[in-house]
């Protein structure tokens, strides 16, 4: 079950945390942003504001699996992340990141991939990205806990280099199981590598965001939004951000 935080108040002070609230003053695009978190504590408003929602076409067919990863729970998936060795980043990991929160979560979080404080812990999205990122979670009325958060590569890119396609493809079969056994209703994809990874595409984040997407793989709805740490280096684009949680939260309203 998702655990929703419908106070309004306190939905306010994490709208504040994200950043959003300083350009609302400042910038009349803006109000348009800010002026429904109010209207967010209502279920009607959230409803009819979606247009349309993406018809997820039939899943594709899952691939050979000889190795039995279609088989596992989140457990056994998770043991098999930690002893892999498919692919170089194997090498230079300190642990791997498999993914945390809610196993029946209706909203799924897939990042790129951890960075150093994530492969120093071994779980996703814990330092200064982590923090606005459980700011936006709870600006849209969501515990960090209520979601489940994964990435793209489960090892750390040197450098925080962008995964390579042989790394990502070595590790495309984990996610593909996690979000089969978590069946999340909507899928936010956090930045540009995650947002093509998943989608198998090359557009970019700018040209894929308020766009209807799904995950070939397992039908479900995609909503791309800027990565946590670009937003921390640019936080002008919070309010855009914004905008597309708040289509995260009109659809999640939907399929209550
Ligand atoms: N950035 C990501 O994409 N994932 C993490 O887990 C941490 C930072």
């Amino acid at each position: 079950m998702t655990r929703r935080v419908d106070d309004p108040t306190l939905r306010q002070a994490y709208l504040e945390a994200m950043g959003v609230q300083a350009w609302a003053r400042r910038d009349a695009a803006v109000e348009r942003v800010a002026a429904p978190v109010s209207e967010a504590a209502g279920a009607g408003s959230l409803a009819s504001d979606v247009t349309s929602v993406p018809t997820p076409p039939s899943p594709t067919p899952a691939p050979m699996d000889p190795s039995g990863i279609g088989a596992l729970d989140l457990g056994g998936l998770a043991r098999v992340v930690a002893d892999c060795q498919a692919c170089a980043l194997a090498a230079g990991r300190t642990h791997t990141v498999f993914g945390v929160g809610d196993p029946s979560a209706r909203l799924m979080i897939v990042g790129e991939g951890p960075g150093a404080e994530e492969d120093r812990q071994g779980e996703p999205f814990v330092g200064r990205a982590g923090r606005l990122l459980n700011a936006m979670l709870r600006a849209m009325g969501l515990d960090r806990e209520a979601v489940y958060i994964a990435n793209i590569v489960k090892c750390r890119p040197p450098n925080n280099r962008d995964p390579r396609p042989e790394e990502v493809a070595a590790c495309s079969r984990f996610l593909r199981r996690q979000i089969e056994l978590v069946r999340p209703g909507i899928i936010v994809a956090v930045g540009r590598v995650a947002a093509q990874n998943l989608l198998g595409s090359t557009e970019t984040l700018g040209r894929m965001r308020g766009r209807e997407h799904v995950h070939a793989a397992t039908g479900t709805p995609v909503v791309v939004t800027y990565h946590p740490a670009y937003l921390l280096r640019t936080p002008a684009d919070k309010w855009k951000a914004w905008e597309d949680l708040r289509r995260v939260m009109r659809l999640l309203e939907r399929d209550r």
